[in-house]
């Protein structure tokens, strides 16, 4: 007797991706994810993923050859991220299993939040926002909360994929002018003027990095870029962690050589140690790796890593397959 065929696996690294119940999937083909308020660390990934089919990951979820390794069914691993910096990509490729990802659907969120934290970092709102919430708004001191403006001021973005250009056309509405720094060349969009890495950051008052994380960004903002930067400069960077030196920028914070700085990407995260001392910046406005993180943005990804699944698993290519990287 012929045994039957096991029904397709599709595992989800976390509960609640919204948008989850919203794409066709292939008839039969079930969802597997973590049990209510359980965490993900790389062995309960292991065990979600020992014998499925697809695997739907975010940021955080590692894989690797050893990973892989113990999950010989894997078909395809769909990132709900743009970035795949997480997935070693030789491994995969060797395994012939297919990686994708969500370009595109997520630009509009990340460059809202890397405005938002020029915006915070520059008219130094978080200090500002705590003196409020802790009763303390006193008496009217000229001096009090003084920041620098956005408005008219040069941006430069280090790094013009779509969520560069993202970034450039929301700092047209702000009177900037914009300068681009890109590894491959761009065709001229008339927005931003493409100049070399140190030209932008003598030049600019705001940079923002909009790279991917690659053996060639890794550390590519040190001491020297932020003194080229200067005291007048602000530093966000929603990309990845890693690209800054933490070390170097929590200097020139502290010494004054840069005015402020925001970052939504860190080199180790989740920066979860009350004591990190990057946290206790008052220049500097941290946030929680949340680029993308709207109900509309994370629907979208969501269901574009479940199309991206169903590809794969009814023989198809998958719209999304992880490109060459660009810097
Ligand atoms: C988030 O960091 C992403 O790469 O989508």
């Amino acid at each position: 007797m012929a045994s039957a065929t096991p029904p397709l696996r599709i595992a989800l690294s976390r509960r609640g991706y919204p948008g989850v119940d919203d794409v066709a999937l292939p008839a039969g083909a079930e969802l597997v994810q973590p049990e209510e308020g359980a965490v993900t660390d790389a062995a309960a990934l292991r065990a979600l993923a020992a014998d499925a089919d697809a695997l739907v990951i975010s940021t955080p979820d590692r894989v690797d050859a050893e990973f892989l390794d113990a999950c010989p069914r894997l078909k395809v691993v769909a990132l709900v991220a743009v970035g795949f910096d997480n997935v070693d990509l030789d491994a995969v490729r060797e395994r012939g299993v297919v990686v994708t990802h969500t370009p595109g659907v997520l630009s509009d969120a990340t460059a809202d939040l890397a405005f938002a934290l020029i915006l915070m970092a520059r008219r130094v709102l978080v200090p500002a926002v705590d003196t409020t919430r802790a009763g303390e708004w006193g008496a009217f001191d000229p001096q009090a909360f003084l920041g620098l403006d956005v408005a008219g001021a040069t941006l430069g973005i280090v790094g013009y994929g779509d969520i560069g250009a993202a970034v450039g056309r929301r700092a047209q509405g702000f009177g900037m002018t914009v300068l681009q720094h890109s590894r491959s060349p761009r065709p001229a969009d008339g927005v931003a003027e493409a100049v070399g890495l140190d030209e932008l950051l003598e030049r600019s008052d705001v940079v923002s990095l909009n790279v991917p994380r690659t053996p060639e960004t890794a550390g590519l903002i040190g001491a020297r870029e932020l003194d080229l930067l200067g005291p007048r400069g602000t530093l966000v960077s929603t990309a990845r962690g890693g690209v800054v030196d933490e070390d170097a920028l929590l200097a020139a914070l502290r010494e004054g050589r840069i005015h402020s700085a925001g970052l939504d990407v860190f080199a180790t995260e989740p920066l979860a140690d009350a004591a990190d001392p990057l946290l206790h910046e008052p220049r500097l406005v941290c946030l929680p790796h949340i680029g993308s993180a709207s109900v509309e943005t994370r629907t979208a990804m969501t269901r574009m890593a479940l199309r991206n699944v169903a590809a794969v698993l009814a023989g198809e290519q998958a719209p999304n397959v992880v490109p060459p990287l660009r810097g």
